[in-house]
């Protein structure tokens, strides 16, 4: 056999590890599964606010901001905007973050795993997009 076929599987396999996604960034697939726990009290799509307010179009949002639902004063006047470091952090602990939010009496139990919430938070990144 010439060297060079034996070279080309292994620069395949070289290629196809170039194109995965860095292993840093959460797998949506398992972020959507995990977003069972959310669903409930928040819908995905605009204007369908349930005990929670909708996600839709969540990165870059203020928080308490999706008009005609009744939000606490605390998630309200919070000046938080959502993006990873914030979602992880409320979604870490939700009465913490911003305390007296609404969602901290309901769902204290939070997502206490941090690759759980990549997860979940590459999920919402697509899903809260569309
Ligand atoms: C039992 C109901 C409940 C569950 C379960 C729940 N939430 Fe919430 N969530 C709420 C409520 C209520 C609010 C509004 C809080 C307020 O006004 O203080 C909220 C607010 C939020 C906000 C801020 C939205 C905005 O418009 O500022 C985000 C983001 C969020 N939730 C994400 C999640 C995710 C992701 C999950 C699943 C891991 C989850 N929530 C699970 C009830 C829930």
């Amino acid at each position: 056999m010439r060297p060079s076929h034996l070279m080309t599987p292994i620069f395949v396999a070289f290629a196809l590890l170039a194109a995965m996604p860095a292993s840093a960034a959460g797998d949506a697939a398992k972020g959507e599964r995990l977003f069972a726990q959310c669903r409930a009290c928040h819908s995905l799509g605009a204007g369908e606010n349930r005990i929670g307010p909708h996600l839709h179009g969540l990165f870059g949002r203020a928080a308490g901001s999706v008009e005609g639902y009744a939000y606490s004063a605390a998630m309200r006047q919070s000046g938080v905007v959502w993006e990873q470091d914030s979602l992880d952090a409320h979604l870490a602990q939700p009465p913490k973050f911003i305390p007296g939010n609404k969602m901290g009496a309901m769902f204290a139990r939070g997502v206490p795993n941090a690759q759980d919430r990549e997860d979940l938070i590459a999920f919402l990144r697509q899903a809260t997009a569309q």
